[in-house]
């Protein structure tokens, strides 16, 4: 334990030492107050105005973090010269090759970040460095994302917050500027095609649509700060962190060894990975637009499984959807129906239970799943037909009485006039 502090002394000092560390900072929790700020709020050119602007927002201006903090320099000095004093650490511009161990000075301290948030973590430079992103500014390449491509430079605002351009609802735009140029793209291999893609999934749809912050986005599977495409081992346990009951029958089936031998991302074959859409059982089959068939041909008995599949889903769908609507109509037509209609829910529980299944790629547990769905099914079936027949009795019953009453009518009509005619 002592040696693993030391270990870890040890790298926070060589860290010291290889980061620039002039961060002159006021007290957390007071904004700052500098003259950088207020000399450079008044300058003309608007590329020197718009940080001094942006610093009211800025979640460092407002814990007491000035200019200084990334450029270094004398924050207290009324004189350019003194204030922007490259012997007292100014840097100017900061070149993007900089960017990430300027932000890390502070950043990768765990020390100094425990008097400001002790939730924020500190491992966003140790985990840049593993991404492509960082894998390639360390070799030079000025076009990767750095800290500043995500987060800005000035005006930065909390990840939690709405308005910034990592939160969750706004992540694509902010990838997009890069991600979504072709030619940029195309120069490293990469086709270009994954925003616009992932623009018509499930995913997006339910971030956007329904606001359902817990569907993935770009980070949510590649990591924010470790940004690299899930390695093929790892696909089915990324989607597999939101989808755990598709995930565990998936493992269950011959695809998990099968698929690990073929070097093919488990859950990408048959769903894609960033256009993943609104699955369906007619996908089950080994014909154009089915999914099997990218691996499976007629005959084999991957496609002789995918046929039972199928047939059973569809089997049960239809009888489903057929009792429904005598149910339906029983109900329209005044009858209480509310037991069919549960069965008819405890039904549909078991076809999800089905398709869930399908994932195992074994017939005889998608047919135990549509047997019990079929049984609940029959049930609500009889329901449904002492309801009709009920109905019709009851119609049988207003026919007779309308009849009885006809008859008394016309025996009274009868009398009456006989009554007439003896007077
Ligand atoms: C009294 C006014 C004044 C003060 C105080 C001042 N600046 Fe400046 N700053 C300027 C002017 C004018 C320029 C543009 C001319 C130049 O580059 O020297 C400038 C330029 C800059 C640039 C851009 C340099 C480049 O290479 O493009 C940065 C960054 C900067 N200042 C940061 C700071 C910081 C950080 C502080 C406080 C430690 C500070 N300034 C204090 C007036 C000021
Ligand atoms: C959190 C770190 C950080 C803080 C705090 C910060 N800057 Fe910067 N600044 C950067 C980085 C990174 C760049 C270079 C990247 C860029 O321009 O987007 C930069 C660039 C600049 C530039 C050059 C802009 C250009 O387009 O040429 C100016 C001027 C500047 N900063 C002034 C300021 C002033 C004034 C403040 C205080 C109000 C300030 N900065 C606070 C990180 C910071
Ligand atoms: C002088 C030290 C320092 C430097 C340099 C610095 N930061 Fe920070 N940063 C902080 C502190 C302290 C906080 C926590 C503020 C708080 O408590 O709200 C913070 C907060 C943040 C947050 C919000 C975290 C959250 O709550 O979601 C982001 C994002 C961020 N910094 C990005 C950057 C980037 C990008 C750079 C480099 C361009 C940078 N920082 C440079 C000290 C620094
Ligand atoms: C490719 C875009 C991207 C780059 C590059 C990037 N970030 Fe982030 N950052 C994000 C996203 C997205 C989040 C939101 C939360 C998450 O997924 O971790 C985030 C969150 C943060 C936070 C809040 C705490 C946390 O870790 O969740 C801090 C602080 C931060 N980043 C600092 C940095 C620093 C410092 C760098 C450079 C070493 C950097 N970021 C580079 C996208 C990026
Ligand atoms: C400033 C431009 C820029 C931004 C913004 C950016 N990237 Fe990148 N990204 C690149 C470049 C350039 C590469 C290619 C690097 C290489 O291969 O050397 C890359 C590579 C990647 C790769 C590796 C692809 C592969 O096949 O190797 C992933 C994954 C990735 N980015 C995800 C993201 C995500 C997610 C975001 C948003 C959170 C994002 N990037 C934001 C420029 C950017
Ligand atoms: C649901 C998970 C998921 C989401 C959301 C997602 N990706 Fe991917 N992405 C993947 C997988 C899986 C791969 C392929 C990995 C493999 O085949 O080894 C991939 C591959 C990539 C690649 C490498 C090139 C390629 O097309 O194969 C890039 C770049 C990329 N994604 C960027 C993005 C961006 C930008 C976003 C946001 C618009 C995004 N991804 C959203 C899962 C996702
Ligand atoms: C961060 C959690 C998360 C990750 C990771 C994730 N998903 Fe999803 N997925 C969701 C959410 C949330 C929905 C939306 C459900 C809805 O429409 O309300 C969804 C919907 C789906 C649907 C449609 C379900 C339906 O009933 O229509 C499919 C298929 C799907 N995801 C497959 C995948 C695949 C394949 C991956 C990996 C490449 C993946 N998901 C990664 C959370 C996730
Ligand atoms: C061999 C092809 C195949 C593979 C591999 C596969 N799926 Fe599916 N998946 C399907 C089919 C077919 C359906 C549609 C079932 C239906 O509606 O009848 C489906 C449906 C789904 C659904 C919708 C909800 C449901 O259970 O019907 C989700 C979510 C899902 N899959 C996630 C995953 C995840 C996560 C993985 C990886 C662990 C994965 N799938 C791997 C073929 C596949
Ligand atoms: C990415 C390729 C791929 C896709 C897509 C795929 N399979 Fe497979 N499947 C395989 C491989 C490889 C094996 C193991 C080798 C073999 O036995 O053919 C296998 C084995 C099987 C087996 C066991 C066969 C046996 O010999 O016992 C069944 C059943 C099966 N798959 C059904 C399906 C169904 C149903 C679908 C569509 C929903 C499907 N597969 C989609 C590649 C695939």
């Amino acid at each position: 334990m002592t040696r693993l502090l030391s270990l870890a002394a040890l790298a926070c000092a060589a860290l010291a030492l290889a980061a620039p560390p002039p961060r002159t900072v006021g007290a957390p929790g007071k904004p700052a107050q500098d003259q950088c700020t207020l000399c450079h709020r008044e300058l003309e050119e608007a590329r020197l105005r718009q940080p001094a602007l942006l610093a009211a927002e800025d979640v460092h201006h407002r814990q007491g973090i000035t200019c200084a903090g990334c450029h270094g320099g004398d924050p207290a000095a009324t004189e350019p010269e003194v204030a922007m004093d490259p012997s007292k650490g100014f840097v100017g511009k900061i070149p993007p090759q900089k960017v990430p161990e300027v932000c890390a000075a502070c950043h990768s301290d765990t020390s100094f970040m425990l008097r400001y948030d002790p939730n924020i973590p500190t491992d966003q430079l140790a985990q840049y460095r593993t991404s492509k992103h960082g894998l390639g500014l360390a070799k030079g390449d000025q076009r990767v994302a750095t800290c500043a491509s995500c987060h800005g430079a000035h005006g930065i605002l909390p990840a939690s917050d709405a308005r910034s351009p990592v939160y969750p609802s706004r992540i694509v735009e902010t990838c997009a500027r890069c991600h979504a140029d072709r030619s940029l793209m195309a120069q490293y291999g990469i086709p270009g095609n994954e925003i616009e893609d992932y623009q018509q999934s499930v995913h997006y749809q339910a971030l956007t649509v329904k606001n359902d912050l817990s569907a993935p986005t770009c980070n949510d599977c590649h990591g924010a700060h470790g940004a690299t495409p899930p390695g093929v081992s790892s696909v089915s346990n990324v989607c597999g962190t939101c989808h755990l009951t598709q995930r565990e029958a998936f493992d269950l089936s011959p695809h998990k060894d099968a698929f690990a031998t073929m070097e093919q991302p488990a859950c990408e074959a048959c769903h894609s990975n960033h256009k993943v859409v609104p699955p369906q059982d007619q996908w089950i089959g080994v014909e154009e637009g089915q999914v099997c068939g990218t691996c499976h041909s007629a005959g084999d008995p991957g496609a002789e499984a995918a046929e039972k599949i199928r047939h059973a889903l569809l089997e049960t769908v239809q009888r489903s959807e057929a009792v429904r609507q005598r149910v339906e109509r029983a109900e329209q037509r005044g009858m209480l129906m509310d037991e069919a209609l549960v069965k008819l829910e405890e039904a549909h529980q078991a076809l999800v239970l089905a398709r869930n299944d399908v994932h195992t790629v074994d017939p005889a547990r998608v047919q135990a799943r549509t047997e019990e769905a079929q049984m609940v099914l029959a049930k609500a079936e009889a329901d449904a037909a002492a309801a009709e027949e009920e109905l019709a009795f009851r119609h049988r019953g207003l026919k007779v009485s309308l009849l009885v009453i006809l008859l008394a009518v016309v025996a009274l009509g009868l009398k009456i006039r006989e009554l007439e005619k003896q007077s």
